[in-house]
């Protein structure tokens, strides 16, 4: 078995977290509606009904649950900005008490000694901002432009370290494509306006804060899946293509100034020609000093005729037999390897930090413990996975579980649990599982009572 220091000495050990699945006092203390507070109102959206009202409520815990990080034994705190806490209308008014509370987060991280990772928009649009066309309409992009210059400047001179978007696929596709996350629309043209609209501002995002805090260190994030085409057959093998331009290529390509992967995939031309800014391939660019990457399964693909477009569906891991978590994602450590490798062989990725990575199961509470095997499990295998990649030589910097505690987990509610934290939602008593406890053996931290 591996240790922690097999890593290195400055790896960087933290725990992910995202304002809307954690923060709660969704609509006081002067904060504007996000898309999801809306949506989660909308009938039969999520799961049980559940709201973000309260969440984990962070907002009043912060304090705690930072000291929770450190006892766990971890050196960085990943979180976001909501954007509607702090310009409530997306733009214009800048709400104090807002602006306060993320000084009140940053200032616990470095009084704690963790380092800070901020990120800037992880999928919480406001409101407002939805009401005039949201992601799909250009003007978007001065809008969150005027967000990022906002917390560079406010924030710049204690945070170093920023990520710009947080998973630019996963919100596109859910929120404007297949409409089972916010705002809810749907549509191949809706998709890609907002595809590239987030491709301008995570650039955008780059460049503002280059520019205004000093010795920032900027990156953004992507979600990753390796994609396994179900046989070696040619119709196969196209529909896997195409699948790994929209998953994975979709959004690095544009940041590292190669324009979107129009070659290998003619549709993405073809519904573009509308969108006057499309080929603004300059404008997509930034140079990254890290790129995030955050993967949960690989997908098995294969061709199908009745599908729009993409003419491809997903095999699912318990049709295949394979080990899954309680999403129903495959477990599968040799595909986190296989797509850190896809990622790292773009020759201009300086930096790869794992930003997310970590598993749902059914946990058991018993008298206040829950032995969660499975997780411990989960996170043996893909460190291990890791570990061999960072061995062949890729600069792999850091590592980041999703997630540390159990939280609104989008379209699924409260019932999907990631945290290697218990988190009790009627009381919000939070319990250390074991594999919280493995990891502070694993990171050698002194236990501490909580
Ligand atoms: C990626 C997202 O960034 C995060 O918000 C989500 O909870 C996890 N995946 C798990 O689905």
């Amino acid at each position: 078995m591996f240790k922690a220091s097999d890593f290195g000495p400055d790896f960087l050990w933290g725990v992910a977290t995202a304002a809307p699945q954690i923060e709660g006092a969704s609509n006081t203390y002067g904060k504007g509606a996000s898309i999801w507070d809306t949506f989660a109102k909308r009938t039969g959206k999520i799961k049980k009904g559940h709201q973000l009202d309260v969440a984990c409520d962070f907002y009043h815990r912060y304090r705690e649950d930072i000291a929770l990080v450190k006892t766990l034994g971890f050196t960085v705190f990943r979180f976001s900005i909501s954007w509607s806490r702090v310009l409530p209308l997306g733009k214009g008014p800048i709400n104090e008490e807002g602006i306060r509370f993320y000084h009140n987060v940053i200032d616990e991280c470095l009084s704690q000694g963790l380092i800070p990772y901020v990120t800037l928009y992880h999928w919480d649009l406001p409101e407002a901002l939805s009401q005039l066309g949201g992601w799909t309409v250009f003007s978007i992009n001065a809008d969150f432009n005027e967000f990022v210059m906002l917390c560079a400047k406010t924030y710049g001179d204690k945070v170093k370290n920023w990520i710009i978007i947080n998973e630019p696929f996963g919100f596109t596709s859910l929120g404007y494509m297949l409409g089972v996350h916010a705002p809810g629309e749907t549509g191949l043209t809706n998709f890609l306006a907002a595809a590239q609209h987030t491709a301008i501002a995570q650039a955008d995002g780059g460049h503002i804060l280059r520019a205004e805090v000093p010795n920032a260190r900027i990156g953004t994030t992507f979600s990753c899946s390796e994609i396994i085409p179900y046989t070696s057959g040619a119709n196969d093998l196209l529909a896997a293509k195409r699948v790994d331009c929209l998953m994975n290529r979709l959004f690095i390509e544009p940041a590292l100034g190669m324009g979107f992967p129009t070659a290998d995939w003619d549709v993405l031309e073809k519904f573009a020609v509308s969108h006057s800014t499309w080929r603004h391939v300059k404008r997509m660019t930034f140079d990254f000093d890290f790129i995030g990457l955050q993967n949960y399964f690989p997908l098995v693909i294969r061709y199908n005729a009745f599908i729009p477009v993409v003419q491809a569906w997903e095999v699912k891991a318990k049709n295949r037999n394979k080990p899954h978590t309680a999403m129903g994602w495959e477990i599968n450590a040799d595909s986190f390897y296989n797509i850190i490798k896809q990622f790292a062989s773009y020759s201009k990725v300086k930096e790869i930090i794992i930003t997310e990575n970590g598993a749902a199961f059914n946990d058991k509470l018993t008298n206040g413990h829950i032995h969660d095997e499975d997780r411990i499990a989960f996170f043996k295998l893909y460190l291990a996975a890791l570990l061999k990649a960072k061995n062949e030589g890729i600069n792999i910097t850091g590592y980041m579980v999703w997630t540390l505690m159990d939280n609104f987990e989008w379209a699924e509610g409260y019932q999907a649990r990631f945290g290697i934290v218990h988190n009790d939602f009627k009381t919000q008593q939070r319990s250390i599982k074991d594999s919280g406890y493995w990891w502070q053996q694993f990171l050698g931290a002194q236990p501490r009572l909580l």
